[in-house]
């Protein structure tokens, strides 16, 4: 049976005998001669599924309501009689130049008031009934010709939405603004009172006096920005759901997806709303070599994905074999970096492994984007690892479909994310994915997997929940935190959570308002440290000062005073020297909140989690040494145990069973050589 339940005996499904290998295909930047040779080395590389037509449309249509569908039709017969999966995109991402020619007026606008005119690509705006007109309508072509051709596996609906056209301020997304927000407030009493206008004269008495949030003189009204988010992801989401319905009505059992940008630093859409929307998530992801943890960063967004997706496996619609062409400096990938950069992606549940793109480009934006082909050709060290990498992928068939095992929940919600990044907040230094993004990487130093759920999720079953600055936060999900430290959980709360409603109002008599007194915390005053400042901590063993025992905070501090809550840390110079930093109150039967009111440097916080894990019975998913990354996949059938070693020594640790990227039984202990990984499928 296929993961997406979709089986139908004349239609290709999804491969799922492997772990789907492949990635964009865009032959059109190619002559003929190039495909025979493209098919060639699909099959020597394990190619198993490609995606089609993601930015076609000028081919498919190159001028108004003429169609040139041969070529694709072409490409659609190659890939079935080489047994390839495709993933049909619907060619709406990118308008051609005949459309923005004619119709200027589905062009997005900057805050400035500035036109984004043609010339790269997703030059459309999100509310234009125009241009969704127009894509509606290819829509339409795409599905009717291909619904039933054998190679079709899955539709790909736009592109990575967002990317380059949110927000945008023009005039009808003001007009469709003010629709937006009839329908959340009903009236304009409602919505005054939601943002606040009594501040800074802001009161409207007419609905087309509100505006997008355009370039003001100063700060904007934050209600009125967080909202202009909410209604950008809301409207994009409606787009998408218009596309499917149009699939739907020619292709009933073919599977539907959008592929997501779940990386850290994109913060344009709540995938919250949008995942349950999609027949299987399927995300995209590049390494960000100007992070301080890159390989984490990649990890939390493999956890975070898979918390889209309820637990299921998910796609990897999107990655690279080594350097992408954006970033200021492009590094190359390390011989190795491929191989494990991909198993990370499949040890956190994803079952497919895209790429951008299949061949390098000769032209264009991305001609020096790494790719499945490079440049060198097929005679080059970075081909032969894309084919071994095939290979690995084939022999992991055995764990489609299974479930990663986690004992904690990390608590990740892309609301309180834009309210923290909104206009004038006490830290500019105050990143909403600073705190989440150090727990879990600390927690994967310790072989430990985080959920990364919404506040919404079911919280029942894990043992631990880490609560990372939610700042805004609904009373039902402050109700859920709480619930779950009475039935016995672990709960760390980091600094600035609790804050405010989801009107983005504070919450009144004392921070952080909604976790008061699940806490037994109750903060007066926020005392934001400088970038570089450090506040010493005392544990109470007589170390504090920086660097000693007691270790130091960053980031935030915060003048707490305790109401039934035991300090674990307390500041030990500063202002407030003396009062509680980490604090501990007990909960229920076995459960506790625990809170940090500052970040701790990563030793002080280390020791933290390990209390925190050993209080609630949590293990490792085995026992390595530092910089291997463990993780464990499941199913009816058996376990899997991903062994990721990210340091140049080679590793030893006890497992007996068979690895699958090796092809070898190991056991009673096995070495992963440095800079590789093992599946191990466990005796
Ligand atoms: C995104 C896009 C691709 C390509 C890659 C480059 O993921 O979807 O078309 O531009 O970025 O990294
Ligand atoms: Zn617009």
């Amino acid at each position: 049976m296929s993961v997406f339940g979709h089986r139908l005996s004349a239609m290709r499904q999804w491969p799922d005998d492997r772990v789907a290998f492949g990635g964009d295909y865009n032959p059109e930047q190619w002559p003929r001669e190039v495909w025979a040779d493209d098919v060639r080395l699909m099959g020597e590389a394990g190619v198993s599924f490609v995606t089609l037509g993601v930015f076609s449309w000028s081919w498919l249509e190159p001028t108004k309501g003429e169609y040139e569908f041969g070529w694709l039709d072409d490409v659609m017969d190659l890939m079935h009689r080489h047994g390839i999966a495709v993933d049909l995109a619907t060619a709406t991402a990118t308008p051609p130049p005949w459309l923005s020619a004619a119709y200027p007026e589905i062009l997005p606008v900057d805050r400035e008031g500035r036109t984004l005119w043609p010339g790269s690509r997703q030059a459309w705006c999100p509310s234009s009934p125009l241009y969704r007109d127009f894509a509606l309508a290819l829509t339409d072509r795409m599905a009717t010709r291909y619904h039933d051709h054998p190679a079709l596996a899955m539709w790909h609906v736009s592109n990575e939405y967002a990317c380059h056209n949110l927000p945008c301020y023009c005039d009808t997304c003001a007009a469709a603004f003010r629709r937006w927000l009839e329908r959340r407030y009903g009236d304009l009493d409602t919505l005054n009172e939601a943002w606040g206008t009594a501040f800074w004269s802001q009161r409207y008495t007419a609905w087309d006096d509100v505006l997008p949030p355009r370039l003001t003189t100063t700060f904007g009204n934050p209600t009125h920005v967080l909202d202009y988010s909410r209604f950008g992801s809301d409207t994009l989401l409606d787009f998408f759901l218009a596309e499917k319905e149009v699939i739907r009505r020619h292709s009933a059992a073919v599977p539907v997806t959008t592929n997501f940008m779940t990386m850290s630093q994109f913060r344009l859409l709540d995938y919250h709303d949008w995942a349950p929307h999609q027949d299987v998530v399927s995300t995209d992801h590049y390494v960000v070599d100007a992070l301080e943890h890159p390989r984490a960063e990649l990890s939390f967004h493999g956890d975070l994905t898979r918390g889209l997706a309820g637990g299921a496996p998910w796609m990897l619609m999107e990655h690279s074999t080594s350097a992408v062409n954006w970033q200021p400096v492009n590094p190359a990938k390390r011989p190795g970096d491929t191989l494990l950069d991909s198993l990370t992606h499949v040890a956190r549940g994803a079952d497919t492994l895209g790429f951008f793109q299949w061949r390098q480009s000769r032209s264009g934006s991305e001609k020096f984007h790494s790719a499945l082909v490079p440049h060198a050709g097929e005679d080059s060290d970075r081909f032969r690892e894309v084919c071994a990498l095939g290979a690995v992928a084939g022999r992991l068939g055995e764990l489609v479909g299974s479930r990663v095992e986690a004992d904690v929940a990390l608590l990740w919600d892309h609301e309180a994310q834009w309210a923290v990044a909104g206009p004038c907040m006490p830290s500019s230094a105050l990143d909403y994915p600073t705190a989440a993004h150090t727990v879990h990487r600390l927690l994967r130093d310790r072989g430990v997997t985080c959920d990364v759920v919404h506040p919404d999720a079911d919280l029942g079953g894990y043992r631990v929940v880490v609560v990372p600055t939610l700042y805004l936060v609904s009373d039902a999900a402050a109700a859920a935190v709480a619930a779950a430290a009475e039935a016995g959980a672990q709960v760390l709360v980091t600094y600035f959570s609790g804050i405010s409603d989801p009107d983005d109002h504070v919450r009144l008599g004392g921070y952080p308002g909604a976790f008061r007194d699940l806490l037994g915390v109750r903060v007066e005053e926020f005392f934001p440290l400088r970038v570089g400042e450090q506040v010493a901590l005392d544990d109470g063993g007589g170390g504090g000062g920086p660097g000693g025992s007691g270790g130091h905070g960053t980031v935030w501090s915060e003048d707490a005073r305790t109401h039934g809550a035991d300090v674990v840390h307390a500041y030990a110079d500063g202002p407030l020297a003396g009062r509680p930093a980490v604090t501990r109150r007990t909960v229920g039967d076995g459960g506790a909140a625990w809170y940090l009111g500052t970040l701790p440097d990563d030793a002080t916080l280390g020791r933290l989690l390990e209390r925190v894990l050993g209080d609630a019975g949590v293990r490792p998913a085995a026992e390595v040494p530092a910089g291997v990354e463990v993780v464990r996949r499941r199913s009816a059938e058996g376990a899997w145990l991903f062994v990721l070693n990210h340091t140049d020594d080679d590793a030893t640790l006890a497992v007996a069973g068979h690895d699958l990227v090796a092809g070898t039984d190991v056991g009673p202990t096995t070495t992963v050589a440095a800079r590789t990984a093992a599946v191990i499928r466990e005796a």
